[in-house]
């Protein structure tokens, strides 16, 4: 039993120093020119997905869900967000932003967070990921209401898409 329990303690303490020199001595590739490793991208994929459920209250969007909402969430998608994920039938065809990890382009891959949980994202941000907190500068309503159009970009009436792409007043 001793010899047992030894065996384990050893064992542990071989895996910690072996993951500390790891890291310590830079083994891991942080170009994000490369494709990571699978298994690299499903753990930070999952420990991301799982803490945003963690951490996102899971409340109902506050603004009704009328035409002007998705207006104003298209229009600040598309002054805020497009450039990194994309805009709905503009496909990039590989040739985004390259940075690890990968930016999702949203018109095409969709997403399987809710609205709370998108608002929570844009207002916060990712860490070590180019997506950064838009709540340092946006209100809460106009992320709420990128929330609700990020959900619904790829089914939105025609009048409301026209309104989205037109230029702002006085802009060409
Ligand atoms: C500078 C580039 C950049 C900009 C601008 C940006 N994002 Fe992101 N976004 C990212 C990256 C990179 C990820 C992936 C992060 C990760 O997987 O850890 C991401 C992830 C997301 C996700 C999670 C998607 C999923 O299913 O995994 C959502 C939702 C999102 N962004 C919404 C937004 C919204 C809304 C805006 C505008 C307010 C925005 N982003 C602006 C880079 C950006």
């Amino acid at each position: 039993m001793k010899n047992f329990l030894f065996g384990v303690l050893l064992t542990m303490c071989v895996l910690a120093v072996g993951s500390f020199a790891y890291l310590r001595l830079g083994i891991p590739e942080v170009r994000a020119d490369i494709p990571p490793s699978r298994w690299e991208a499903s753990i930070v994929n999952m420990s991301v997905h799982a803490s945003v459920r963690r951490e996102a209250q899971e409340l109902p969007n506050p603004l009704k869900l009328t035409d002007e909402t998705l207006i104003a969430g298209g229009k600040f998608y598309l002054d805020d967000c497009s450039g990194c994920h994309g805009t709905s039938g503009k496909p990039f065809n590989g040739k985004g932003p390259v940075v690890f990890p990968p930016i999702p382009e949203l018109p095409i891959v969709g997403t399987e967070y809710t609205e709370a949980q998108i608002f929570w994202i844009a207002k916060h941000g990712i860490r070590r990921s180019a997506m950064f907190a838009n709540g340092v500068f946006a209100k809460d309503d106009q992320l709420w209401s990128v929330a609700a159009y990020v959900k619904r970009m790829n089914s939105l009436p025609p009048a409301v898409q026209a309104a989205i792409a037109k230029p702002a007043e006085g802009q060409h």
